[in-house]
């Protein structure tokens, strides 16, 4: 039987040099691989008291959807600067290769809403910083942050000390 991480294509030097690109595409690419990932995510929160998932473009996407799907719970997603109809707020902050510019809806949150973060990956830990931030300032409260794979060397864990977080793979 195969495991989750052996699904995991890693590439080196992408998008530029002294870069690991964990390839979450290989994973999805198996539909027991795919199974796999969002069983796992639903193992996450199974226990969980909470309102909403919140996944930020774009592959946060591929795993938050389908997981509130399943949970029967609502999703509000993040997007990059620009592409949400309505009134906003707005995060910038460092990746682990360049920056970004998110946004979710000033409704996407009700104050007291109890909120779960769905994202492939954990890397410096940057955007989940800026979600939660966001969702925080919406007067939502972020119950967990859960990822199919995490990138422990980057410490995106300890800039997210005081939250509860969990990945299904970790590379040291
Ligand atoms: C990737 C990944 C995470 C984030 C992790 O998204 O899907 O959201 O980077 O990095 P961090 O922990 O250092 O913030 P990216 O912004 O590349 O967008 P994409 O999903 O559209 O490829
Ligand atoms: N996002 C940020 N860093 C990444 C990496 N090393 N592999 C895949 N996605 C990433």
């Amino acid at each position: 039987m195969k495991k989750l991480e052996d699904y995991v294509v890693s590439i080196p030097d992408f998008p530029e040099p002294g870069i690991i690109f964990r390839d979450v595409t290989s994973i999805l690419q198996d539909a027991d691989g795919l199974a796999m990932a969002i069983d796992s995510i639903r193992e996450m929160v199974k226990n969980l008291d909470y309102d909403v998932v919140v996944g930020p473009e774009s592959r946060g996407f591929i795993f938050g959807v389908p997981v509130a799907y399943a949970e029967h719970k609502s999703f509000v997603p993040i997007r990059k600067k620009g592409k949400l109809p309505r009134e906003t707020i707005t995060a910038k902050y460092d990746l682990e290769y360049g920056t970004a510019e998110i946004e979710i809806h000033k409704d996407g949150i009700k104050p007291g809403q109890k909120v779960v973060v769905v994202d492939d990956l954990i890397a410096t830990g940057g955007t989940t910083e800026a979600i939660a931030g966001l969702i925080e300032q919406l007067g939502g409260k972020v119950v967990k942050l859960c990822f199919v794979m995490e990138l422990a060397g980057l410490k995106g864990r300890e800039r997210l000390a005081g939250y509860d977080v969990e990945s299904a793979i970790i590379y040291e």
